[in-house]
Order: structure tokens, then C-alpha cells, then sequence
């Protein structure tokens, strides 16, 4: 048996392709799986540039004896852990930490609607077949910019059949979320994955609509942001520090090679445990986090650093602001 918290080696058993950028990997942990609830995910050490670093990934569908899938796509640019993993061939030796759950399903709600964007279906397959077991009344809209990009279509509708629907951008076909949620009961509840910016929008499609937030649950991945990556700069008086940012990194991934820790958790702009102030900025700040206000985003005195940047220019911060002090 292990513990939750522990590391343990782990081995790449098997891999599959849905299209050209997303890879369903079968991942055998020593030692055997754990069970896990719909919506968990499992840490992995990857490696960038020689250097170790964590990501998360949420499990894909119910569990399976003896292995646990994720699905990733190979983002471009990426901070680097898609591309590191998509290198891997089966045989591979990993280490994984057992699964955790920080997006749980709650139970009893008088109707579900599941919406994921991208990738963001890999927690909300798991949900649904649940649900679907469990006969509670369960919507699921899977949204994709294109067609190649719907990895687990044929999942959902294996498991929701005429109660999934399935929109692409690129035909035209684009999720309307406030005509969606219009024909959502009141008192059910919402369960998001995708990128922060079609979170955004859904809360405003929400707040058009005098939803409450509290029916809102969500998870978001990636760090689109409005912005194309590029180099900026951070200093830190108080530590004398100075660090380049480069694309396809994060700011606390470059600040913690610097030795400059700052403390963390989702690593996904959700929990606002990596969030710095803001002393000095030349440029503009490209907020691609869920965790500050607009008012707070559009007065550029803290920012993310898990998955925020700054643009044309770079940033004067001090990490010794907390969230919660
Ligand atoms: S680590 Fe959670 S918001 Fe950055």
C-alpha cells in the first residue's frame, strides 16, 4: 500500500494517438493503482531542459485495474512538460504521485451540465459515466476549436449518447454558452474544464443571466492567455535578483530555478497561493489566471505567477505578499 502524498515509480505501459497532438498514455504504477473519484488527477516529474519539474493531470474515465490514463496535448509553444511526455515511448520510467481530488463531484444536484473545452474533457468523461450509472439527469457540451482537437468524442457518446453535443469553431459551430445555460434548471449544477478565458466567459454568460456562481465548479488548464509568449524580465530588489523569462516558461518556474522561492499549489492561475505584488511594470501584464478580480487585474498591482506574464517589457515584484495575509 502507499500513501496519497507519496512519490513512486511508475512505468509508461502503453500509449495512443487521437490525432496528431493528443496522446492518451496507460501509466503502471509499482505497487498497483488506487481508486479514485471523477475528477482527480495524478502529478508527474517531467523533465525541461534537463531541469525536474511537476505537472498535473487529470485521469481519464473510470478507473482501470493496474493503470492510470491521462490524456495530453502536445501544446506549441508549451511550458514544456506536453512535449517532454509526447517524447516518451512505452517502456518509459516515471514517477507519479498517487491520485488527489480538487475537483470533486457532489452528489444529489436535481441536473448536472458538464461543459469542457479541449482538453479539458479528460475529468468530465469520468463525471458523466458516473452519472449516467448513477441515472441522474446529465448534459454534457464538449467545445473544440477543431474537429481533430475533440479527443474522447467517441467516449462521451458512448457513455451520454443524445445528451452530449459536440461544437467546433473552425465550422462554425461555436458554443453559445448563455443560450446554453438558458435552458439549464436553475437549481442544477455546473461543472467546467477547459481554458480560463471560456471560464471567463461562462461566469459572464452566468451573470447575464442572474445564475449564482456557487453552482459553478471548475478546473482550467494551460495558460492561454490573450497575448503571444514572449521574454520578459523580473526583478527583485529586496533579493537583488534579476531573471529572463523565456516563452514555453513560467515566471515561477524561472524564479525557482533563480533560487527565489515562491510558494505554489495548482500551478494552474486557480488558487492564488503564487501571487506576487506588482511594485514596478513596464508594458502591460497578460493576466492568465482565475484567481484575481477584473478590478484587481485591471489595477496591475499582484499577478499570478504559475501562469501570468508581462509583454513588451517586464516587472519589478516582491514575493513576501501571501494570499490570506
Ligand atoms: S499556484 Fe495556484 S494560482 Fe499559481
Amino acid at each position: 500500500m502507499h500513501d496519497r502524498n507519496d512519490w513512486m515509480d511508475a512505468e509508461l505501459v502503453a500509449t495512443r494517438d487521437y490525432g496528431p497532438d493528443i496522446r492518451l498514455f496507460e501509466i503502471a504504477p509499482a505497487g498497483g493503482t488506487l481508486a479514485y473519484e471523477p475528477g482527480s488527477h495524478i502529478n508527474i516529474a517531467v523533465e525541461i531542459a534537463g531541469q525536474q519539474d511537476v505537472r498535473s493531470y487529470s485521469l481519464v474515465g473510470l478507473p482501470r485495474r493496474g493503470v492510470y490514463r491521462i490524456a495530453v496535448k502536445h501544446v506549441r509553444p508549451s511550458r514544456g512538460g506536453s512535449a517532454w511526455l509526447h517524447s516518451l515511448l512505452p517502456g518509459a520510467r516515471l514517477r507519479i504521485t498517487a491520485p488527489r481530488n480538487h475537483f470533486p463531484l457532489q452528489h444529489g444536484a436535481s441536473s448536472y451540465l458538464l461543459i469542457a473545452g479541449g482538453i479539458g474533457i479528460t475529468p468530465l468523461l469520468g463525471m458523466a459515466q458516473v452519472l449516467k450509472q448513477r441515472g441522474a439527469d446529465v448534459r454534457l457540451l464538449y467545445a473544440a476549436q477543431r474537429c481533430r482537437d475533440l479527443a474522447l468524442a467517441a467516449e462521451i457518446e458512448a457513455a451520454l449518447g443524445e445528451r452530449a453535443s459536440f461544437f467546433i469553431s473552425e465550422d462554425g459551430n461555436r458554443l453559445n454558452l448563455q443560450a446554453a445555460l438558458s435552458d439549464f434548471p436553475t437549481d442544477g449544477d455546473i461543472y467546467f474544464c477547459g481554458p480560463a478565458r471560456m471560464l471567463q466567459g461562462l461566469r459572464e454568460a452566468m451573470a447575464a443571466l442572474g445564475r449564482p456562481q456557487s453552482s459553478l465548479r471548475f478546473e482550467t488548464f494551460g495558460s492561454g492567455g490573450l497575448r503571444p509568449e514572449e521574454s520578459f524580465w523580473v526583478r527583485i530588489p529586496r533579493l537583488g535578483v534579476e531573471v529572463t523569462v523565456p516563452p514555453g516558461r513560467s515566471m515561477l518556474d524561472a524564479l525557482d530555478a533563480a533560487g527565489v522561492e515562491v510558494m505554489s499549489e495548482c500551478r494552474r492561475g486557480e488558487c492564488g497561493l503564487c501571487t506576487v505584488d506588482v511594485m514596478e511594470l513596464q508594458g502591460e501584464i497578460d493576466h492568465r489566471d482565475v484567481f484575481l478580480s477584473d478590478h484587481q487585474k485591471r489595477e496591475n498591482s499582484r499577478l499570478c505567477a504559475c501562469v501570468s506574464r508581462a509583454v513588451q517589457g517586464g516587472v519589478v515584484i516582491d514575493t513576501s505578499w501571501r494570499a490570506g495575509q
